[in-house]
This record gives C-alpha cells, structure tokens and sequence, in this order.
C-alpha cells in the first residue's frame, strides 16, 4: 500500500476538544459547537494553522450534566447547550473541508438514569427494558449486592425503592450501567454507532470499555484491589471483577464489525490496564479486537513521572511488542488527568514532552490547550463542577483544573466568551493565549506548529521504523528510521546539562526545544532541551 492509499488514521495528529472549553459563540459561558466551528481554522486549513488532522469531541450529547455529559439521555442528538444535529453537520463538513477528520465520543457502558430506557427499566421487574441495566436483590443478610465500588466513590449499587432492588453503577448513581450481556443492548448500541457513522463521522473514542464485560457471577472483587483504591486518580478501574471480563473483545469486536462496514473508520479505546499488566493488557486489545480498525490509547506516558528511564522502559517495551499493523496511539494529556505541564513542573520539560510525543509512531494525541503550555487551572471550592471533586474533595482528584477555557486573548475573559465561563480562566492568561503566542516566535504554541509542520513532510516520523537508542543516563532517545530518511530524537528529562558521545555529534540538528540558531553539531543537551537530529 502506498502512503496515499492508506486509511488516513495511519498519518494522523489526533486533538482532543473539550467542547464545554473550546470557544462560546453565544455568550452562555459555555463552549459550543458554533464555538468549534468558528475556531476550525485554527486547528487546520489555513498555514497559520496548528496542524492537527483529526479532532475528537469529547460528549455533546443531551444530557443532564452529572459527569459533564459522560452520563446521555439520548445518543443521537445534540444538547441544546451545544447546539443541534444541523450544528453538528456543519461542524463535520466545515472540518472535512479542512483536512480534519472528526471522531466522536460514544460511551458504550452506561447512560444517565434519565434516560429512556433506564425510566423504563426501573419502572417494574416486569418490564421489557428491565434487563438491559444491571439489577440485583440485596444479600439474604440485607447487605449489597457485592463489594464493587464506584469510580467516583462510595458503593457501585444504588437501591431503588420502586422495585425494591439495586442496579450498578460503576461511576455515578446518575450513570447506570447497560447490560452489555443482553444482545438487545448491544443491538441498540451498534444502531446508534451507525447514526453517526452514517452521518459521516469519522470513527470513536469508546468511553470506559473495560466495564461493559464484568465478571458473569459478580464475586466480590479482591481486598487487595480495594485497599489501592484512590491511591491514584481513576484507581478504582484496576479493580479486578466489575470489569475485564470474558465477553470484553466479544463485544469490541462487534463494534469494530459495524465500523468495518464503512470505509476508514476508526475507533480509540480508553481503557487503563490494570498495573500488573501494562504491555501485555494493550497488546491483548490488538489481538483480540481490529488492528485494521480500532486500536487502544496507551496511557503509561501520562501516568508516569518524567523519568528517561521509565519513558524508555515504557515506549521501547511497547514498540517492541507491536506487531507491524498494530498503531499505537501515544498521549500526554486528556480531561481525566492534570495538565501536562503542571504534571511536569516546567514550561521547559512541557517543550521537551511535545518534541518526545510529536516524534513517536502512530497518532500523537493532544489535549486542547497543552500547546499553550496551559498548567491546572486554580478552582476555589465554590468553584467545583467536577463530581468527582465533589464526592471525594480534597484527594486532588478534581478533574476541573485541566478543563478550564482556553484562552484565545488577554481580555477579561480571554475571549472564550462574552459572559461567565462556567469554569474560571487561567490566571497566567495574559500571556498565556493564543494571540499572544501566536506572534512570539518561541511560545510553546509555535513550537508545537513547527513539529507538526516537521512531522508532515517526514516519511521517517510519519511512517518509518522505531529503533531503541543507548543514550548517557537521564536522556531518553530513539531513531526513526525509512527508506530515506534518518532521524534521532534525544529527550534530556533533567534540569542540567549532558554531555554527548561522539556519534550524536556528527548527525545534523534539525529542530530543538531550545530557541536561537542551531549549531553545526550538538555536543551536549542543555537542561530539558530535546532535538531532532538528521543522520548523515
Ligand atoms: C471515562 C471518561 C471520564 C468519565 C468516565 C465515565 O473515564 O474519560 O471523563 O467521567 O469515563 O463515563
Ligand atoms: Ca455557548
């Protein structure tokens, strides 16, 4: 296959829109689909543009808005607040004629209790829908069904006094889970994957899919799991039977199956392995699933400290186990997780990071906002929106400072809207925004540019071979190589400088995190510096 016959995912940047975030086009304080559509030419099209090729639009649906739209009432159609299907259809077009490709988000596992087949399903035992949600009895003893937690916290069972039984929820009470066993409900989900697609979508990003396959007799899942229970954010997904379970690829294939019957689709899975089997729980999803059509986020780089040693540990034994159609798909940031550059401590790491991910194979993907440089956004307690901040506060498990609005000026609201921005603007806006970064020739924003830039034209980046690299201690570096092409990246993760060994020394710089002119030969790395080098 040639490169122009490849499916496009095979060449692409993905950048994830938090549309709540993204730009208000009316004043509400919250970002909207016009919003988006208003701000295309910024992602693409134009060659001033960043130079993404794909977005994914994090939930638009109507919804009641208990986990911002991670909970739908209705999955074909769009939440007033956003906008409506013409708005959507619009967003599509104008994004395909920029070269952008547009997936969607399509949560599989769960839907708002208000929605109409949970109001049906809890309506009596008896009822048609009854099992297409999750319903148990409580214990002979009176006690829940079993020890699952929520994700958000507290007991996964919430009893429902109509019918005197407990339905799961694995995240909030107001997202109850399907019953991905019921062949009705997975009819029903494949129907509303082809609304979309028919409408011209380019693929998914599958919300939370480790849970719709749990464990058939639903034992109590392991103490051991539960006592690291929020030692981390998202800790509760490595518990061991409320997800996982033997029907999980069954059904991922069956979604993959309706995405392969339209040309070029693609789906992103979230799934967070458990930590005991990080390689070979990725490796498994392309196995199992659709290489040809769907792939996993891998997720280490944005739960690891910036270390070299465990970055090499974790993208040389990734790239190891690939086999050739398996793609991965690196990213640094997402709406779960703190902002990249706070998680990194420094604007100057945060550059190195974007170098790192923008010379990975696969499709990088962004965090709207992280080619800013945007750091957690500070939110006062009466501030929070975030669920999860509210069920467990204090924990830094609040998911709201990395989903504040992205800043487009220094005016007072940074010109994401007229009004109130539902969360507050980041402090450092004034020159932390897109118009400003836009005219500084060393602001993160360009950048990220000039390594997509670089990234397009590079048979090597875009296409060639990933080789482990022995490097000096604290640097982290690989070479891509094609048919013509030969380039090294070099990752210093400290604050200090590194000498290089002779045999970097004779290969070409091309870009470097650091600005001013490139030397001749590059003899050592400065603090976080990162550089492509060109061999000859
Ligand atoms: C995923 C989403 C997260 C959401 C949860 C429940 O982890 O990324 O934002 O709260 O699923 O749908
Ligand atoms: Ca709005």
């Amino acid at each position: 296959m040639t490169h122009a016959e490849e499916p496009w995912f095979k060449h692409a940047v993905l950048y994830q829109i938090y549309p709540r975030s993204f730009y208000d086009s009316n004043g509400d304080g919250i970002g909207d689909l016009q919003g988006v559509i208003e701000k295309l030419d910024y992602l693409n099209g134009r060659p001033d543009s960043l130079g993404v090729t794909a977005i994914w639009l994090s939930p638009f649906y109507p919804s009641p808005m208990a986990d911002f739209g991670y909970d739908v009432t209705d999955h074909c159609d769009v939440h007033p607040m956003f906008g409506t299907l013409h708005d959507f259809k619009q967003l599509l077009k104008e994004a395909h004629a920029r070269g952008i490709r547009v997936l969607i988000d399509f949560i599989p596992n769960h839907t708002s209790d208000e929605h109409a087949w949970f109001k049906e399903s809890r309506a009596s035992r008896d009822n048609p829908k009854r099992d297409w949600y999750i319903w148990r009895d409580a214990k002979t003893d009176g006690s829940l069904p079993n020890n699952w937690e929520s994700v958000f916290g507290g007991p996964a069972w919430q009893y429902d006094k109509t019918t005197g039984q407990y339905y799961l929820h694995s995240f909030l009470r107001k997202q109850p889970d399907l019953n991905w066993d019921n062949p009705e409900v997975r009819k029903a989900m494949h129907e509303q994957m082809r609304f979309w697609l028919d409408l011209g979508v380019d693929g998914f990003r599958m919300d939370a899919v480790l849970y719709i396959s749990k464990d058939p007799e639903y034992r109590d899942d392991p103490v051991e799991a539960l006592s690291d229970f929020k030692k981390d954010q998202l800790a509760a997904q490595w518990n061991a039977r409320s997800q996982n379970g033997p029907h999980l690829y069954e059904y991922l294939r069956g979604m993959a199956e309706v995405a392969r019957q339209y040309p070029h689709k693609f789906i992103v899975t979230e799934a967070y392995p458990h930590p005991w089997d990080k390689v070979a729980g990725y490796v498994r999803f392309y196995e199992n699933v659709d290489p040809r059509v769907c792939a996993p986020f891998n997720f280490e780089a944005i739960m690891a400290d910036w270390n070299a040693a465990e970055f090499r540990h974790i993208i040389d034994n990734f790239q190891h186990a690939l086999e050739l159609e398996y793609m991965p798909v690196y990213c640094l940031g997402n709406h779960d997780r703190h902002r990249l550059a706070t998680r990194l401590g420094s604007q100057a790491a945060a550059r190195s990071a974007a170098l790192l991910l923008l010379t990975l194979p696969g499709m990088p993907t962004l965090y709207y906002g992280d080619e800013l440089g945007m750091i957690d956004g500070k939110i006062l307690p009466e501030q929070v929106q975030d669920p999860y901040e509210k069920n467990l506060p204090g924990h830094g498990y609040g998911r709201d400072p990395a989903r504040t609005p992205l800043p487009w000026n220094d005016s007072k609201h940074a010109g994401f809207t007229t009004g109130q921005p539902w969360l507050p603007i980041n402090a450092d806006h004034a020159h932390v925004n897109v118009a400003a970064e836009n005219t500084d020739p060393e602001s993160m924003l360009n950048l990220y540019r000039k390594l997509l830039a670089f990234r397009r034209q590079s048979p090597a980046l875009e296409d060639g071979e990933y080789h482990g690299l022995e490097t000096p201690e604290d640097v982290f570096g690989f070479r891509r190589v094609s048919e013509d092409e030969k380039l090294i990246v070099l990752v210093n993760f400290v604050n200090r400088t590194i000498e290089l060994p002779e045999k970097f020394q004779q290969a070409d710089p091309v870009i470097s995190t650091h600005d001013g002119p490139l030397p001749a030969a590059i003899t050592s790395l400065r603090p976080h510096e990162a550089v492509i080098l060109r061999e000859v």
